[in-house]
């Protein structure tokens, strides 16, 4: 049987192998996190057996140990301090190129690693394209202390945003409270539609509790988006 990807899957390979033509000997990378960016590690890792030469940083301890698993070493990003160009996943992506991530519970990390990136492109298959952000649960990251009193803060500020739902709660996993790398709970909230995106993460993040919430806005320059037909297309903001 072919170990090739078939469907959504083939459509992230696609996605991330787009993404990888941008790779050039020398570069400082960051490597995002979840089963889109895993294809990415997985492309690269080939580039790298093959002799190209790149300094990585993880946006995850879980994409680390990817990546060490496929012989890609790995450096903090103090070590490195600026990188050239991030590549990773979202789970919503609208016209502008503004997303939500999150998903996986790692947006901290990513937002950090973006923001310290020349250049960021995310990948993504076309089942991420969407209208207008909302409708994939927006993760907010928060510290443990008072998160109780945090998400009643939270709650508030949604009351009074451009959105059609405020429902949230504490991200569990097997019945455990999910932590975050950085021993942080996730809070998800159920938003429907976002009317604006730019308001509410610069809103959200005034708030004492929240360490960092899953809008990327105006980070990514390009998206590379795949297809389960095997064809994959570059998306520039519009
Ligand atoms: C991790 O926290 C996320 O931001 C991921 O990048 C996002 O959830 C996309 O993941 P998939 O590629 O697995 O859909």
């Amino acid at each position: 049987m072919s170990n090739e990807p078939t469907g959504a899957e083939l459509g992230k390979k696609m996605a991330a192998e787009l993404a990888l033509q941008r790779v050039q000997s020398g570069m400082t990378l960051g490597l995002g996190s979840g089963s889109t960016a895993d294809w990415f590690v997985r492309c690269l890792a080939g580039r790298v057996a093959d002799g190209l030469k790149i300094t990585c940083v993880a946006t995850s301890k879980k994409t680390e140990t990817h990546a060490l698993e496929c012989g890609i070493a790995i450096h903090t990003l103090d070590d490195v301090g600026r990188l050239d160009l991030t590549v990773d996943g979202a789970d919503e992506i609208d016209p502008a190129l503004n997303l939500i991530k999150g998903g996986g519970g790692c947006h901290l990390i990513e937002k950090i690693v973006a923001a310290a990136s020349d250049d960021f492109i995310v990948i993504a298959d076309d089942r991420k394209l969407v209208p207008n952000l909302g409708a994939f649960p927006l993760p907010i990251e928060v510290a443990p202390y008072g998160w109780q009193t945090t998400a009643l803060m939270i709650e508030d500020l949604l009351r009074n945003s451009d959105v059609d739902g405020k429902e949230g709660g504490r991200r569990t996993i097997n019945s455990n409270p999910f932590e975050t790398d950085e021993r942080n709970y996730i809070l998800d909230y159920h938003l429907g539609r976002i009317g604006d995106a730019v308001g509410l993460a610069t809103a959200l993040n005034t708030i004492p509790g929240v360490v960092e919430n899953g809008l990327f806005i105006n980070m990514a320059s390009r998206a590379m988006i795949g297809s389960a037909d095997g064809t994959a297309r570059e998306v520039l903001p519009e």
